[in-house]
């Protein structure tokens, strides 16, 4: 029986300048975005109607019911293309849910390709992309891969070149942070406060174009890192871990509570880890690469 099978990468924000906060509730965002080594997979089959499983380390709190992010695409892909939602998918989670990874988002980027794959619609990346952006900010990028500059809230990509191989070390924490729940107190610590327009700066798109680590890392930036860290106050305590561990920078990846921290090479990665690990202030470290590509 035909079965498509499509993988997704996590991703993390090198820069994520927030705005102020939209009447829609969204803020406007200017961030980029940096996809890992970390990925979900999807496998879509012929159903009789839809069902939606996870499996993997990280099935367990997700909810499976229609409200699952999967679910949605899925639903959401078959409306817009006027064909019956008929499929049977398995999402293999091994990205770390509520982590400010996209994990959420990887899942729906996956049901989006393999069921168009499953479907034969012979959907462009745009009309793809237009129906990502319906199911969140993040999922556009996630379809997409790679290292892209995000505008608007998120999805509105321009994708960029990294001159090399980023090495990352990612800290992931036991219990997970609601994005919504981090934006509420980002915009509870600005209240009173003139929030500029958001911006990348150019000091980090130079660094990226060429490959230098070390420029990398001294440009790395993350306005939601405050109010992650008031909301789970452990989070410092990992951040200087990951400072101390030798890291060459370090910050809080979109929402947290996952913190992401960069290391010279490969070499140094395996180092970064072993002593994050010891110094208990996380539940997991990940050793990942990127860009990273979305794909089979
Ligand atoms: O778009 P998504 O569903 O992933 O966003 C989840 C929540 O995160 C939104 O409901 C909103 O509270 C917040 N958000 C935001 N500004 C963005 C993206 C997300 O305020 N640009």
């Amino acid at each position: 029986m035909l079965q498509v099978i499509t993988r997704v990468p996590a991703k993390i924000n090198p820069v994520l300048s927030v705005g102020p906060a939209r009447r829609d509730g969204y803020h406007d965002l200017a961030t980029v975005f940096h996809a890992v080594s970390l990925y979900d997979e999807v496998r879509a089959r012929a159903g009789d109607d839809l069902t939606v499983t996870m499996s993997g380390p990280y099935a367990g709190g997700v909810p499976s019911d229609a409200t699952n992010l999967a679910t949605r695409a899925a639903r959401a892909l078959a409306k817009r293309a006027g064909v019956p939602a008929k499929a049977r998918v398995d999402v293999h989670k091994a990205i770390p849910v509520a982590a400010g990874l996209a994990g959420g988002s990887a899942d729906a980027a996956g049901v989006l390709r393999a069921c168009d794959a499953l479907w034969e619609l012979g959907a462009s990346d745009t009309e793809l992309a237009t129906v990502a952006a319906t199911l969140g900010s993040d999922v556009p990028f996630a379809l997409a891969g790679g290292t892209a500059v995000g505008t608007g809230r998120g999805e509105r990509l321009r994708g960029i070149t990294v001159g090399t191989t980023l090495h990352w070390v990612l800290a992931v924490a036991s219990r997970g942070l609601s994005t919504p729940d981090v934006y509420r107190r980002l915009d509870e610590l600005r209240s009173g406060v003139s929030v500029p327009e958001p911006a990348v700066g150019e000091a980090i798109l130079t660094a990226l174009a060429g490959g230098d680590p070390g420029a990398v890392a001294a440009s790395l930036r993350n306005d939601m890192q405050e109010a992650a860290v008031a909301l789970r106050p452990e989070l410092a305590d990992t951040l200087r871990a990951g400072r101390e561990a030798g890291a060459l920078g370090g910050i809080v990846s979109g929402s947290g509570p996952t913190c992401a921290f960069l290391a010279r090479d490969g070499e140094h990665s395996g180092e970064l880890a072993a002593r994050l690990d010891a110094s208990g202030t996380c539940a997991q470290v990940l050793q990942v690469t990127g860009p990273a590509r979305t794909g089979d």
